[in-house]
């Protein structure tokens, strides 16, 4: 079965939450999924392999500075034509730049020709008061779309 690479960009730990969070249902539900909080790229596998992209918003449109790095390599590196992702962005919809960085990772991601297996999940913290259970709730469907129990 293939895996679940879940990669976090987080400062202040809620994105982090949410990642863990859908980390442990997908392993509780038979699906190998692995979570990088401190993501480096040329360890995390690209190929035939899924990724969740977890990552809040900062500064005007900013990734998290745990993510930076990951962004830059992942810029640079040649297509990855076998990989399917899905991005999850935590952001406040009183900013200008609301989840400007789940965003911009998802045009990253499918300008390297990966495949967007759903549309992205943008949490706004306004309105959340438990974004993960609002992720959980998600992950099901998720799942289905995902192909990963067959
Ligand atoms: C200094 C600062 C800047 C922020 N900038 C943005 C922003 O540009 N866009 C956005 O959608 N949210 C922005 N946020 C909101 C965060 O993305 C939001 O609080 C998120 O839940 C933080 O997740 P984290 O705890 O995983 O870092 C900002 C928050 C802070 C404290």
């Amino acid at each position: 079965m293939e895996s679940v690479n879940i990669i976090v960009g987080s400062q202040m730990g809620s994105a982090e939450y949410v990642a863990e969070q859908l980390n442990d249902k997908l392993n509780d539900q038979g699906v190998v999924s692995i979570l990088h909080d401190q993501p480096v790229f040329s360890e995390i596998n690209h190929t035939d392999t899924t990724w969740l992209v977890c990552t809040s918003t900062y500064g005007a449109g900013d990734y998290p500075e745990n993510l930076i790095r990951f962004i830059d390599e992942l810029s640079q590196c040649n297509n990855l034509p076998s990989l399917k992702y899905t991005v999850i962005g935590l952001g406040d919809t009183s900013y200008d730049t609301y989840n400007l960085a789940g965003r911009k990772v998802d045009d990253l991601l499918a300008s390297k020709g990966a495949t967007r297996i759903d549309e992205r999940l943008e949490l706004n913290i306004l309105d959340e008061a438990l974004p993960e259970d609002t992720a959980l709730v998600w992950l099901d469907s998720w799942i289905e779309k995902s192909g990963l129990l067959g």
